[in-house]
């Protein structure tokens, strides 16, 4: 945003963010969107005319074991923000969402924003909930909301910005490859071409590109557009580990295990509505978003790289 010209105050409470990632220019302001106090002034002393809202907890599992702290923060946290943002008379709002609002999406070639979401995880109800918060309370206070369902994020903008967490398919390879392991393969037998899980990835340099376009959309319409994030096309974990055996050199024969359950064969954006109510489209592919994850990788885990 600020690289677009877009004059950029953040508010988080560093809970997993890291403050030395931010350019020097951003002031940062540490604190928890839980308090609504503290939000009203932040937004005041700024002259706030727009929030993104990234904040939360993000982690599946751990949303099965602690519901309740994934209520209070996400639900709890965007609350209190809405009743900030309401006062103070902001007149845009964009949130996160996830492609997890769907929970295991019915066996279609991409599923578009109207397929009946049906979330497997507190996490995901709690995007799901958001979402519908943020739709009444932007029809409601002119506000004009926009929710962006990501499907799956990868890469790195930068090596020194990739994401140090081992939470998604891609570092989880890396990981093992380091350790040397073989990468896991969940099942070969699923209903797709090659039988493995087939997938929507986005590089999140994509994504950012999507929030901008979002957070640019006019003010104060109270209309709310919610919308998949993804590249509409769809990749196998085995497509996903011929392209990370290519960028790492290390051309291990994969473990076949058996299938999760309840993971999806297959889960693919219809990306058509944010082409045309955004007018974005992912430019990077997966080789890209392999490339600059692996990179990002190598910088903080020295004793990956091969060369
Ligand atoms: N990363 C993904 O693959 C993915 C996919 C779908 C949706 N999302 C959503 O995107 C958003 C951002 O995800 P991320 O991967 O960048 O997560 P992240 O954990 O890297 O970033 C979340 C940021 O919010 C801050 N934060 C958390 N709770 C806060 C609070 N109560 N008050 C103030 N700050 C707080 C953290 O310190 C951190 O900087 C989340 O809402 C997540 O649910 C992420």
């Amino acid at each position: 945003m600020a690289g677009s010209g877009e004059r950029v105050v953040v508010l988080d409470d560093v809970s997993s963010g890291m403050p030395e990632r931010l350019p020097a220019d951003i002031p940062l302001i540490r604190g928890t969107s839980l308090d609504g106090e503290f939000v009203r002034r932040v937004l005041a002393e700024h002259a706030v005319t727009g929030v993104v809202h990234l904040a939360a907890r993000k982690q599946v599992g751990e949303s099965v074991e602690q519901p309740l702290r994934y209520y209070r923060e996400n639900i709890g946290g965007l609350t209190t923000l809405l009743e900030a943002v309401v006062d103070a008379g902001v007149g845009r709002f964009v949130f996160s969402s996830s492609a997890a609002v769907y929970g295991n999406p019915p066996d279609v070639d991409l599923v578009p924003e109207d397929t009946p979401c049906a979330p497997v995880s507190p996490y995901g109800e709690t995007k799901l909930a958001g979402e519908w918060l943020v739709r009444a309370t932007g029809r409601a206070h002119g506000i004009t909301t926009t929710s962006l369902r990501y499907f799956n994020v990868a890469g790195a903008a930068s090596p020194e910005l990739a994401d140090t967490g081992v939470y998604n398919v891609i570092p989880m390879v890396f990981d093992r490859l380091t350790r040397g392991e073989a990468p896991r393969v969940f099942g070969t037998d699923h209903p797709t071409p090659d039988g493995t899980c087939v997938r929507d990835y986005i590089h999140v340099s994509d994504l950012a590109e999507a929030h901008l376009a979002a957070a640019r959309r006019t003010a104060g319409s109270g209309t709310d557009l919610t919308v998949n994030i993804g590249r509409g096309e769809g990749v196998s974990v085995r497509e996903l580990l011929d392209v990370i055996a290519e960028v790492t050199g290390d051309h291990r024969a994969p473990v076949v295990e058996p299938r999760r359950a309840g993971d999806a064969p297959r889960a693919v954006a219809d990306a058509r509505l944010a082409a045309k109510e955004l007018g974005f489209t992912s430019r990077r592919g997966v080789r890209e978003m392999v490339e600059s994850a692996w990179a990002g990788w190598c910088l903080h885990h020295p004793e990956a790289r091969r060369d």
